[in-house]
């Protein structure tokens, strides 16, 4: 029987709700998605503001999720299960989704779905693609970077991750620098575009250890040394210098990917992909340069439409599925959990 959950996400500066079925032979579809960013809110502080973002959702949230409704063209009595977000992510906003889903539940007495934000990300690719488990994930977002061997829902095994800065940190942080908006990552790389990545030499952290772990803080810092030996910058000088930063990020992704694939095996055998996910996952020089190195071990390379790398509804009601699918349901003792490891 097909089965239709309401998924809704609180943990950053994205307020979504989404709805999403899953058909008997396990493919889902995608019947409403509806995201309202908070950018605007947040511009002016070059980041998100934690209590902007908590009562930006509470202003929202009830309306996002009746348009949701409205556009999958159901209602409560309809769904099977009330999917959140309840961590990791800024605790005030994951408490203004997971209060309302819980008051749903509640109400509507379906069962609760509390989901993990870096789980969802992690089970986009089958939504999207239907690929099987395992696969290796590289997670990219403001707040993470990760690469985990997927090996089932729920069964993840983490093989690096950044000891510092999250790469999307890292975007932002290096847009905030040279003077270019928030969030940072689709500035630099459409700056990037028309610049010189070889103008000037940044470091490549990590390259080359074996373990697949990511450091961009020195980077970031060599990145600024060098912005301050030419100010005041020019848009040329903009440019070159996000087109280096670029290429630099990627050669590490590259190589740390690598580096897991090569982990991989030992823990979970032969990958049926390497999945790319979060909002870094949009950036095009990331995916051509990892989609080369997946072809290069005869993978295939998955990473979800633009709409569905950064944060949304339909990967959180997609967890949900997955999870009810298994019996891995939530009571309403569910707590909001601002860190929540994969
Ligand atoms: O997954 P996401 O939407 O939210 C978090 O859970 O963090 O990721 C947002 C991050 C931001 O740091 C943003 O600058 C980065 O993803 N990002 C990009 C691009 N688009 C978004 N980074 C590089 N290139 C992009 N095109
Ligand atoms: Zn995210």
């Amino acid at each position: 029987m097909q089965k239709t959950v309401l998924g809704i996400e609180t943990t950053c500066d994205e307020t979504a709700a989404a709805v999403v079925s899953l058909d008997e032979e396990g493919v889902g579809q995608i019947r409403a998605n509806e995201v309202l960013s908070q950018i605007a809110e947040h511009a002016a502080y070059g980041g998100v503001v934690p209590e902007i973002a908590a009562r930006a959702h509470v202003e929202v949230l009830d309306r996002l999720i009746a348009r949701a409704l409205e556009k999958a063209g159901t209602g409560f009595q309809d769904l099977d299960g009330i999917a959140v977000a309840a961590g990791p992510g800024l605790i005030g906003g994951v408490l203004v989704g997971l209060v309302t889903a819980k008051t749903l539940a509640l109400v509507t007495r379906k069962p609760l779905l509390a989901v993990n934000h870096l789980e969802a990300h992690a089970l986009t690719a089958r939504l999207t693609d239907g690929i099987a488990f395992p696969y290796l994930l590289l997670l990219v977002s403001g707040g993470h970077t990760q690469l985990v061997a997927v090996r089932g829902v729920g069964d993840y095994v983490r093989l690096g991750s950044t000891i510092d800065d999250a790469i999307g940190e890292a975007f932002d942080k290096a847009a905030k620098l040279l003077g270019l908006g928030y969030p940072g990552g689709p500035e630099v790389e459409r700056m990037a575009e028309v610049g010189d990545p070889e103008r000037f030499a940044l470091p490549r952290p990590m390259i080359g250890r074996r373990e697949a772990d990511f450091s961009l803080s020195g980077l970031k810092t060599a990145l600024r040394i060098e912005a301050e030996k030419i100010a005041p910058l020019a848009e040329r000088d903009v440019a070159d210098l996000c087109a280096s930063f670029q290429a630099a990020v990627v050669d590490v992704v590259v190589d740390r990917a690598r580096v897991a694939l090569r982990g991989f095996s030992g823990l979970a055998g032969r990958p049926t992909a390497l999945v790319a996910a979060g909002g870094v996952a949009a950036n095009g020089a990331v995916r051509r340069a990892l989609a080369s190195l997946a072809g290069e071990a005869g993978l295939g390379f998955v990473a979800p439409p633009l709409p569905l790398c950064g944060d949304n509804g339909a990967m959180i009601a997609w967890a949900g599925l997955e999870r009810l699918r298994l019996g891995l349901v939530d009571d309403l003792t569910a707590p909001a959990r601002p860190r929540w490891p994969l």
